[in-house]
């Protein structure tokens, strides 16, 4: 038997076809404006005012390549947080006289319990290091509300750790190198948070949480996580506020 088509099926199947390319292109389009319209990247010599990406993978080269195994426990992880203070201590050299800028690196030691798959889990733990940078105005006063970004600068086991989190703590850097060069002068303070202990358990938050003498003044956080791994590419988890979310927004207005 032979197959012919009706006058009427030719006519269908090019409304298919051209609905086929329609779609296509409709597609084309779509996918280029969600994944390929990024910004330009700016190279190691942007203007000081402006986010250089250049800037942020060289924090990220040096960490997870120069620096081996940034795990707790390991001495990457002390040479990482030495890297970092060092970066601050430049930033605050090249401070204007209107801002202020405080650099501390704390040992922290704690204890908690939490309900973990279905199982309470105490830990414990001590001398843990965070590094803390706080940019304020001059005239700022310790309790002024705050905001705080954080980032953590360990790595999961076996992992160089350049997406996680070499890429917060670079892009955190560039941010705070940024904020410094610019002039700007924040209205309120910036906590600069550098976690030292995220992947267990995410002690370097308790630490902080629990301990430190700004952290109630803090009424808005972002933490930055795991940014750079693909996709669309910056990721804000609040998974390390689980802590902060108890502590009470400070009093006044932002
Ligand atoms: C944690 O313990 C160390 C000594 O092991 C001490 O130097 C440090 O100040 C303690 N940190 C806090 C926040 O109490
Ligand atoms: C913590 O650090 C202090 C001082 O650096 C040291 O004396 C102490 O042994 C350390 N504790 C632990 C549990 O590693």
């Amino acid at each position: 038997m032979a197959f012919r088509l009706s006058s009427g099926d030719v006519a269908g199947f090019k409304v298919l076809f051209c609905l086929a390319i329609l779609y296509g292109l409709m597609s084309i389009i779509a996918y280029s404006v969600i994944h390929m319209k990024f910004i330009t990247p700016l190279g190691l010599d942007a203007p000081l005012d402006r986010f250089s990406e250049s800037r942020a993978v060289e924090h990220v080269r040096v960490l997870s390549k120069e620096i081996d195994g940034r795990q707790v426990g390991r001495q990457g992880l002390r040479e990482a947080a030495e890297y970092i203070k060092t970066q601050l201590e430049k930033m605050k050299e090249q401070a204007g006289p209107n801002l202020r800028i405080e650099i501390e690196e704390n040992i922290i030691n704690g204890s908690f319990t939490m309900l973990f798959l279905g199982h309470s889990l105490s830990l414990a733990y001590r001398n843990h290091t965070n590094i803390v940078m706080r940019i304020s105005s001059i005239d700022s006063h310790d309790t002024d509300p705050s905001f705080l970004l954080n980032g953590h600068f360990d790595a999961p086991p076996g992992s160089p750790g350049a997406g996680d989190c070499g890429s917060c703590v670079a892009s955190m850097l560039e941010i705070a190198r940024l904020t410094v060069d610019s002039g700007w002068i924040p209205p309120r303070p910036i906590i600069f948070l550098f976690n030292g202990a995220e992947e267990l358990f995410m002690l370097g938050s308790h630490g902080f949480m629990t301990t430190h003498k700004w952290r109630d003044t803090i009424g808005a956080f972002i933490n930055v996580e795991a940014s750079g791994t693909g996709g669309l590419d910056l990721e804000f988890f609040c998974h390390a506020g689980a802590y902060q979310l108890g502590v009470q927004p400070a009093s006044g207005s932002w």
